[in-house]
């Protein structure tokens, strides 16, 4: 099964671990139409969720199992509660994967084991992870054959001790062993010779697939994993621009087109489908609010652009001299279909299908009319316009706290007053305030008329696209009992991109906090949760 064969197996996990980036939060609409996105990448494994952490993270592994042919996978701790809600979020799909995980470095484990029920020495309780780790396995086994299993923190495991729980949770009947970075500590030669030993001392590793999921705290989440690909993993897990706790994980398409581009050198493949990257990554960043930097690696805004004068003259005497591979051949379109207030339904429809975008009958009524609208406003479309309206449209078109109508009036010489009309559940809010610039005043108003004393941690503004008439999109951050929420907000006129901004985070806070208490009323015991 885990044989030497040059394919590499590509699990994505940009609505698990990417949607634990700070600030990012994906209702489970966005969920599914990222998750059939990646269908369509051509990933092999979309892990959807930690099915038991909540009700919603429930809903949204069952609802992507419904809606993908490829194998989707869901994270259980090394507990039967949460494998049994693994497995009930999963069953109805064809193809699905338990994923299970335990941490398996010392200070994992004298830390998050503490109590004495896991034993008193290291030694001891090194015993009960191993013990834990294979009864879940097992257990995980009788519901389905495919059965991953991570010892998170392996970077920082002592390698004899890693060697013993892998071989061991194979023995118990791992297909997939996951081999974590979870800190992004390891240097890439390192964590390369880590994989190396593993294949030396696990005496059963053939039988099952070696994965690597590196985090990118130095910078070092993709090298890792091309380090590890080199020494025999032939899995990789990580995300969509890179997304996920704290620095981040591996940026998949990064990976993707290093094995692509550098297939001199190693002959490795992958089955992804490239000309999708682009696409997926504007989707990612358009719903998770998480902006792509302009010079990231393949999907950035100036990942093909050329400044210098010598090299413009170089690409245009041949694009090789300074390029390693074609905008193209990652999906970035050179043609720039513009859509305008006469292209019809039918242009529309198509180009939403083309951007990845699944959008039934009903809903392109409301797409359509929004386009018109904005179409109205600006003559040209382009196609970040549209991935911002769909957004807008369809996936938050049901929120909580609704934008009626807003008034502002400031100058030099006069206070920015602003009043602002908010529908709550079909009852309207109306107050009005004074601030520091218009913006400040609109967001004093709704703090009022929903009497919320929210404080704005980081606030951006940046245009969509170029020209006069560009829709401005706007990121809003708070941050609430230490979590952050990022809300985005886009519209021709930014001050009312910035209301529609905070009005998103303040409906993502009020959603997770519904989560939470229904969390708490069906299972109190996960809130001593070890992740
Ligand atoms: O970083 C990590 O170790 C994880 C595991 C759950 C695989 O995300
Ligand atoms: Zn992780």
């Amino acid at each position: 099964m885990g044989g030497q064969d040059n394919r590499i197996i590509i699990f994505d996990t940009t609505l698990r671990d990417g949607e634990q980036s700070p600030g990012a939060s994906l209702n489970v609409p966005e969920k599914v139409e990222i998750a059939r996105q990646l269908d369509l990448l051509g990933v092999d494994v979309i892990e959807a969720g930690f099915p038991v952490s909540s009700p919603v993270q429930f809903e949204a592994v069952e609802r992507v199992v419904d809606c993908v042919n490829t194998v989707v996978a869901g994270l259980a701790r090394a507990v039967t509660g949460d494998i049994d809600a693994a497995y009930g979020a999963l069953k109805n799909g064809d193809r699905f994967r338990i994923h299970i995980f335990i941490g398996t470095s010392d200070i994992h484990i004298s830390e998050k084991f503490r109590d004495n029920r896991y034993g008193v020495s290291l030694k001891d309780k090194r015993v009960s992870i191993l013990r834990m780790a294979t009864e879940a396995v097992a257990y995980a086994k009788t519901f389905t054959d495919d059965v991953e299993f991570s010892a998170e923190d392996a970077g920082r495991t002592e390698v004899g001790y890693l060697a013993e729980v892998i071989e061991a949770t194979i023995e118990a009947g791992a297909t997939t062993v996951n081999i974590p970075d979870t800190t992004g500590f390891t240097m890439p030669v390192e964590f390369g010779a880590k994989i190396s030993e593993l294949r030396q001392r696990v005496s059963n590793i053939d039988r099952a697939v070696i994965s690597v999921h590196c985090h990118n705290d130095l910078g070092l989440a993709v090298a890792n994993s091309l380090s590890a690909i080199q020494n025999g993993a032939r899995q990789v897990e990580g995300t969509i621009n890179g997304i996920g706790e704290r620095a981040g994980n591996a940026a998949l398409e990064e990976i993707v087109m290093a094995l692509k581009v550098r297939e001199d050198l190693w002959e490795f493949t992958t089955g992804i489908n490239l000309k999708e990257i682009y696409n997926t990554s504007r989707m990612v960043s358009a719903f998770t609010g998480i902006v792509v930097q302009p010079n990231k690696a393949i999907v950035g805004d100036n990942a093909f652009a050329h400044e210098a004068g010598i090299h413009q003259d170089g690409v245009l005497k041949n694009r090789r001299t300074y390029e390693i591979m074609t905008a193209e051949s990652v999906g970035v379109s050179k043609t720039n279909i513009v859509l305008g207030r006469h292209s019809g339904r039918h242009g529309l429809t198509v180009r939403l299908k083309e951007l990845g975008y699944h959008v039934s009958a009903e809903e392109l009524d409301q797409v359509y009319s929004a386009f018109v609208e904005l179409a109205d406003k600006k003559k040209e479309v382009f196609d970040d316009d549209l991935r911002v309206l769909m957004g807008d449209e369809i996936y938050r078109r049901q929120e909580y706290y609704q934008l009626e109508s807003f008034h502002v009036s400031a100058g030099t010489t006069t206070p920015a007053t602003a009043t602002v009309l908010i529908k709550v559940n079909d009852q309207l809010h109306q107050e009005s305030a004074i601030g520091d610039g218009p913006v400040d005043a609109c967001f004093q108003a709704i703090n009022r008329a929903l009497d919320v004393h929210t404080k704005i941690e980081s606030y951006q503004v940046r245009s969509v696209t170029a020209g006069r008439d560009a829709q401005g999109e706007v990121i809003v951050r708070i941050r609430e009992n230490g979590r952050a929420f990022t809300g985005r907000g886009v519209s021709t006129d930014i001050i009312e991109a910035s209301v529609k901004a905070y009005l998103q985070t303040l409906n993502d806070q009020r959603a997770a906090l519904m989560e939470t208490e229904q969390t708490e009323k069906q299972k109190p015991e996960l809130q001593a949760t070890d992740r």
